[in-house]
């Protein structure tokens, strides 16, 4: 007998001995429904089911494996028969960025910071809604596995990926043709494959409403560098002029697209021309002191309206280092944490496509993660105002006792 023939023998031997030690009638008992039934209301609910109100069952924040706000987890790009009105996915990537690395941790912190966002107190009193006990379907579809040593393999497998889940049928086909996604960032340029995928899904170019301390249209001969290649040119501070270029955001003149929180510096005025001729309005850091987070509410509503398709991206480094010191390039004089949410609260009525989150690096961020609280508070105000439009429509489209139905159901 050969050696590799006697080591199988020898670990067959051993596993029988094994499964015969270890009480293999234990193993193959059979539960009872009922059994079963009190195992999971004594101990399940690691994960919550969306849009069902689980009264007796309450995950404590901290405890359990981390998901977006205990949300049901499942890989959707392997598992297309779980059906999703959101999917909350996360794009650890970072090796597109000019400053500090570290926004592939972004999705894990984001997670972790959303640990008290549960569906049994998730109600948003200023939207009047709970959007994890509603009528969407949201499941954590959990990470693209984005490689970190090839950029041009990373942006194809982004935009792969995105596309793949913005093109599956939505789980409530009466209230949207497709689903959205909400990414969980990974540095800024996640944003490019993410606009291809919404013109994919949509057939045309979206809106955009991009918060940032930074433009993010800079032509990439503004990184200038005797070292140049068809990659270089996909960076952190370009992917909206790429995705312009590409003819991903709508660029008509009656359509404009919004940047706001800017306050970053330039090369010179110039740096204006690009972002003009893509036809952005541009909203400072510093209007709030004039205008208020209300007269910033008016400005951007009063630009994008509530019709036009807006795929809403928000770079965490708006908020200033005071708030947000865990990102890649961080700079003074930027909005509290409360601006931000206060302006997002006030800009619900867009009609959102999709959404990200970006730029949070954890590793800069105080031992009190409020880099990542933001962002994850961030997302809930998102999550809010795409499941309160939803309810919105139902009315619009009749089947507006959904949602009654779904609650009495529940209680
Ligand atoms: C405007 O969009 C078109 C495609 O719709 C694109 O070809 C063009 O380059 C865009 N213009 C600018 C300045 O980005």
């Amino acid at each position: 007998m050969k050696s590799k023939e006697l080591i199988f023998l020898a670990l067959s031997c051993l596993s029988a001995l094994v499964q015969a030690c270890s009480g293999h009638d234990h193993q193959t008992r059979e539960w009872s429904q009922e059994e079963l039934d009190e195992l999971d209301k004594k101990w399940g609910a690691e994960f919550t089911e969306s849009y069902v109100l689980t009264a007796y069952r309450v995950q404590w924040g901290y405890a359990g494996i981390s998901t977006f706000a205990h949300l049901q987890y499942h890989k959707c790009l392997t598992t297309p028969s779980e059906l999703f009105d959101i999917a909350i996915i996360g794009a650890p990537f970072d090796t597109a960025v000019s400053y500090r690395p570290g926004a592939r941790f972004g999705p894990r912190a984001i997670r972790a910071a959303s640990a008290r966002q549960t569906s049994f107190r998730g109600f948003n009193p200023r939207a009047g809604i709970n959007p994890y006990a509603s009528w969407a379907r949201i499941l954590d579809c959990g990470d693209i596995p984005v490689t970190p040593v090839d950029n041009a393999v990373a942006v194809k497998q982004m935009t792969a990926a995105f596309t793949e889940l913005s093109a599956r049928a939505p789980s409530s086909p009466a209230l949207h043709a497709r689903p959205k996604l909400v990414t969980l960032g990974g540095d800024h340029s996640l944003s490019l494959p993410a606009l291809r995928a919404a013109y994919a899904a949509r057939g045309g170019p979206v809106r955009v409403l991009h918060f940032d301390a930074h433009l993010d249209t800079w032509h990439p001969a503004k990184y200038p560098s005797y070292w140049t290649s068809a990659q270089s040119r996909f960076t952190h501070g370009s992917m909206f002029f790429l995705a312009g270029e590409e003819g991903l955001i709508a660029n008509g003149t009656g359509t404009p697209s919004v940047h706001a929180g800017l306050r970053t510096r330039l090369s010179d005025l110039g740096d204006y021309e690009d972002d003009d001729a893509q036809n952005w309005v541009r909203i400072s850091a510093d209007d709030v002191d004039e205008l208020g987070t209300k007269g910033i509410i008016e400005s951007i509503m009063e630009t994008l309206g509530t019709e036009d398709p807006v795929y809403l991206s928000v770079d965490i480094d708006v908020l200033d280092p005071a708030f947000a010191p865990g990102t890649g390039t961080p700079e003074p004089g930027g909005w509290t944490t409360r601006e931000l949410i206060r302006i997002l609260r006030g800009i619900e009525d867009l009609n959102l496509v999709g959404a990200d989150v970006v730029e949070v690096a954890p590793a800069y961020q105080g031992a009190g993660e409020e880099t990542a609280l933001a962002a994850a508070q961030v997302v809930f105000e998102i999550l809010s105002s795409m499941v309160k439009r939803g309810l919105s429509e139902m009315g619009k489209t009749g089947v507006a006792s959904m949602e009654e139905e779904i609650f009495i159901e529940e209680l």
